[in-house]
C-alpha cells in the first residue's frame, strides 16, 4: 500500500502486545503508549530536512547538521495526549497544537470541540498523533483542519489502524504518510478495531 508504513521493529511489536493485553493497567498502559509513540516518531521523522552546521569538537571542527523544519505535534484529544511526551522527548523544541474531537457513538462521525490554532501556520511539518485509526473520520477531519491552516507537510503517527480507516485517509489525503505500529483486521459493529486494544482514551485515563 502506498504511503502506509507499518513498523517492523520488534520492540514496537513487543510493547504493542503488552498494550493490547486487557490486564495491562492504566499506569503501564500510559507508559507503553509514551514509549511506542517515541519509537514510531523516530521512524516517521527519518526524512526531516537538515542544513549543515559547523561544530567545534574538543579535537577539531567538523560539519554536522541541524534540523531545518519547524515541527508541530498535533495530538487528537483525548487519546492522542498520551503520545505527546514520548515524541516531545525526541523533539523538545516542537510546538504542540491540540485538536479536540470525539466520535459520536451513534454516527461514528467526528465532532470538533477544541481548536485554538492561530490564523497563520507557525510550523512547517505536523505530526498528527492518535493511537487509533478506526473509521478514519477523526484523522481525516484533523488533516482537513491542518491543511486549511496552511501546513504543507503532514504525517499521521498512530499505534493501530484498521483497513477501513487507512482507506478513508488514503482517499481523502493520499499525500499524507501513515505510520502505524500495526494494521489490524477489521472494525466491529460499534466501530472498534479488532483485535485492537479497546478504547484507547478510557484505558489511559482509567475512565472505562
Ligand atoms: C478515539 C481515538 C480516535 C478516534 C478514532 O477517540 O482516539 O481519535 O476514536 O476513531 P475514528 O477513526 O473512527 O474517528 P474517541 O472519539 O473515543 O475520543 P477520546 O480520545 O476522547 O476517548
Ligand atoms: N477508538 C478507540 O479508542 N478504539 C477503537 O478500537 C476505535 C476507536
Amino acid at each position: 500500500m502506498a504511503n502506509i508504513f507499518p513498523s517492523s521493529h520488534p520492540l514496537v511489536a513487543h510493547k504493542l502486545t503488552r498494550l493490547r493485553d486487557k490486564n495491562t493497567n492504566p499506569k503501564k498502559f500510559r507508559e507503553l503508549v509514551r514509549e511506542i509513540a517515541a519509537l514510531m516518531a523516530y521512524e516517521a521523522t527519518a526524512d526531516l530536512q537538515t542544513v549543515p552546521r559547523e561544530v567545534e569538537t574538543p579535537l577539531t571542527s567538523c560539519t554536522g547538521v541541524e534540523l531545518q523544519e519547524k515541527i508541530g505535534l498535533v495530538p487528537i484529544l483525548r487519546a492522542g495526549l498520551g503520545m505527546v511526551e514520548g515524541v516531545w522527548e525526541l523533539m523538545p523544541s516542537s510546538e504542540v497544537w491540540h485538536i479536540g474531537l470525539y466520535r459520536d457513538e451513534r454516527t461514528l462521525k467526528p465532532v470538533e470541540y477544541y481548536n485554538k490554532l492561530p490564523i497563520e501556520p507557525t510550523v512547517s511539518v505536523c505530526l498528527i498523533l492518535d493511537p487509533m485509526l478506526a473509521t478514519g473520520g477523526s484523522a481525516v477531519a484533523t488533516a482537513d483542519v491542518l491543511k486549511r491552516w496552511g501546513v504543507k507537510k503532514i504525517k499521521f503517527v498512530g499505534l493501530i489502524g484498521a483497513p477501513e480507516g487507512i482507506a478513508a485517509m488514503q482517499k481523502a489525503h493520499p499525500d499524507i504518510p501513515i505510520h502505524l505500529a500495526a494494521i489490524d483486521d477489521h472494525l466491529n459493529e460499534h466501530g472498534y478495531i479488532v483485535p485492537g486494544l479497546g478504547d484507547a482514551g478510557d484505558r489511559q485515563f482509567g475512565t472505562g
